[in-house]
């Protein structure tokens, strides 16, 4: 395939000129006419890697055969001289400080687009095997039972949605698991608090809130009588000793947590495969223990705790167990390792987590490294902090911004704007449309934005019809339907043979942007960044609108135009909807 035929030469010619395969080759397309089709840099990684070598003295005794490279520029006149014969490159150029851009040859257009046109028949573009023979298993949205989602749990829930599309998409044996936080002394605490206080029937009513009242009140008591703390201490202990009254207590509270949770993962189209809790690894720390104290990994630290010491001296040890007896966050965490590489047998793991837990997956990870736990290979892929805007969403005098809050509000003012836009759909269609709408809206300005930086909320910026936002891409989605269904299926257009013509600008632009979403299905991955994607799609759908704006489609000149403008709208909407898919985005049929 062209990007590929392209970037194999570009990669063997590499290897001629520098003896080694460069680990990767990026191929962009260029949104600049006037700066060829595609344009790499892989002149400047070159250089630079020579550069790390050491150093070529122009005639002196380790000059190589194949020359002496300083500049980047100097590389990318190398490269071009060495790129061999062929009819895919019509022109080449150097720019700036040594990008290649590339001007591709009709040929090579029509090649590209009648195998873009096959694989988008056969529904297998974007569809790659990287992953082949490969189980991912993630950790992603993991809210803690007995209290609301708030928002940060979107973040987990909503980026890790898109991780975990984008591995399928990859080819990986997918398991999904959801981390519940449903273990530790808080429980015991509000095991207490629900035998003093509590009613059933009340909880039972308004679950969450209710249990979060009687938390609360548990620590306000708490202060007055510092023995409750003793006795919430005591509670855990029945429940970590098995009490079979306080584990169905528990069993309960988590239960009526996952039906609240249940509600929002329903909203968001999100679903997984286990529920490991953190009380799933209740019986399966304490060999981790012993086995690490009988090693010397696990050792005692200060004041009775046992812990396992970092490399680095400045970096505080893990806590593994504390003088009392009681196991922490990170002995779970680490039983959850060993639960997924020994009896999952899976390949990578992946931890969608925020910043906050930076550290401490630094020391989960080398724990688990030092306890021999590595048959997997483990990531912690971090994220910013939600940033409300003055007026944005009002947090409740300090309290979590409420996720079912947040989706409330987004289907309103998506129903709000579709109403102004004096909608011809029906009551229940406007009401569709909000929900797609809005959801929609919600999860593209999360997935839009770099996770390593802050996130910023901005509701006239995410359901704005014009921006990088999940209306704008949808609404160019229907317009790709409302284009296909004014032809009538049986004349369904087939273009076998792309014809012998010369494309327009906006016809090869959408070409050149099409063909390089299976490369941006990759680099998301590859770095975990849904938001390469979004941009992506952003460009896709502007490029579109360029071509439907200046050419005619339907009523184009002749009948090889009007069929390869009708094969590009298809294979346009057929990337929009897979690269929406893979973000978890709906699309709808009109709006
Ligand atoms: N339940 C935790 C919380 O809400 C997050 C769990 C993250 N995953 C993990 N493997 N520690 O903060």
């Amino acid at each position: 395939m062209l990007t590929e035929d392209i970037k194999q030469m570009l990669s063997t010619t590499i290897k001629k000129l520098t003896g080694k395969v460069p680990e990767s080759i990026h191929l962009e397309p260029s949104d600049n006419p006037d700066h060829g089709d595609f344009s790499t840099n892989s002149a400047l990684t070159t250089s630079k890697q020579l550069k790390n070598k050491a150093p070529l003295v122009r005639g002196g005794a380790n000059e190589s055969e194949q020359g002496v490279f300083s500049s980047p520029r100097e590389v990318a006149e190398e490269l071009i001289a060495a790129l061999p014969e062929n009819d895919l490159i019509s022109k080449t150029d150097i720019a700036g400080p040594g990008f290649i851009n590339f001007w591709l040859s009709d040929k090579a257009y029509r090649e590209a687009f009648s195998w873009l046109n096959n694989k988008i028949d056969q529904n297998s573009f974007g569809v790659l095997d990287i992953g082949k023979a490969q189980t991912a298993i993630t950790d992603t949205s993991h809210p803690n039972v007995a209290k609301p989602m708030g928002v940060h749990h979107l973040l987990s829930t909503i980026i890790g949605q898109s991780i975990n599309n984008l591995l399928k998409t990859c080819g990986y044996t997918l398991i999904k698991d959801n981390y519940l936080g449903d273990w530790g002394t808080q429980f015991g605490k509000l095991t207490y608090a629900i035998k003093t206080w509590g009613h059933m029937e009340v909880i039972k009513s308004d679950p969450i809130p209710e249990l979060l009242k009687l938390y609360v009140k548990f620590h306000e008591e708490a202060e007055q009588n510092p023995t409750l703390e003793d006795q919430g201490r005591m509670e855990f202990k029945r429940l970590e000793e098995g009490n079979p009254e306080s584990r169905k207590l528990l069993q309960w509270i988590v239960d009526l947590s996952l039906t609240e949770f249940q509600n929002i993962y329903d909203r968001l189209g999100v679903d997984f495969d286990l529920m490991n809790g953190e009380s799933f690894y209740e019986d399966k720390m304490e060999s981790i223990i012993k086995e690490g104290v009988r090693k010397g990994i696990i050792v005692e630290g200060e004041k009775g705790a046992l812990i396992i010491p970092m490399n680095d001296p400045n970096k505080p040890p893990a806590i593994i167990r504390k003088k009392d007896g009681a196991t922490l966050y990170a002995t779970r965490d680490l039983a959850r390792i060993k639960y997924w590489q020994d009896e999952l047998k899976g390949d990578l793991g992946i931890n969608v987590v925020d910043i906050a837990q930076k550290l401490y997956f630094e020391q989960l990870f080398e724990s688990a490294q030092k306890m021999g736990f590595t048959k997997m290979k483990q990531v912690h892929i971090d994220f910013g902090r939600m940033e409300f805007p003055e007026g944005g969403m009002s947090t409740r005098k300090g309290k979590v911004v409420l996720l079912e809050e947040v989706l409330d509000e987004a289907e309103r003012r998506a129903y709000e704007k579709i109403e102004s836009h004096d909608s011809e759909l029906s009551e229940q269609g406007k009401h569709e449309l909000a929900r797609i709408m809005g959801i929609g809206a919600i999860k593209y300005n999360v997935l839009s934005q770099n996770r390593n930086k802050n996130y910023t909320f901005d509701w006239n910026q995410m359901l704005s019809f014009e921006g990088n936002s999940a209306p704008y891409l949808q609404y160019a989605y229907t317009r790709t339907q409302s284009i296909l269904k004014k032809v009538a299926e049986d004349q369904n257009p087939r273009l076998d043979d792309p014809q012998l013509r010369v494309y327009e600008p906006e016809e090869k632009q959408l070409i050149k942007t099409i063909i390089s979403f299976e490369d941006i299905i990759k680099r998301s991955l590859e770095n975990y960044k849904p938001n390469l994607l979004c941009t992506y799609l952003f460009e896709l759908a502007q490029s579109f609108s360029q071509f439907y704006n200046n050419l005619r489609i339907l009523d184009a000149e002749s009948e090889e135009e009007i069929l390869t403008r009708l094969q590009l709208v298809k294979d346009t909407a057929y990337v929009l909807k897979k690269g929406l898919e893979i973000l978890g985005v709906e699309v709808p049929e009109r709006m």
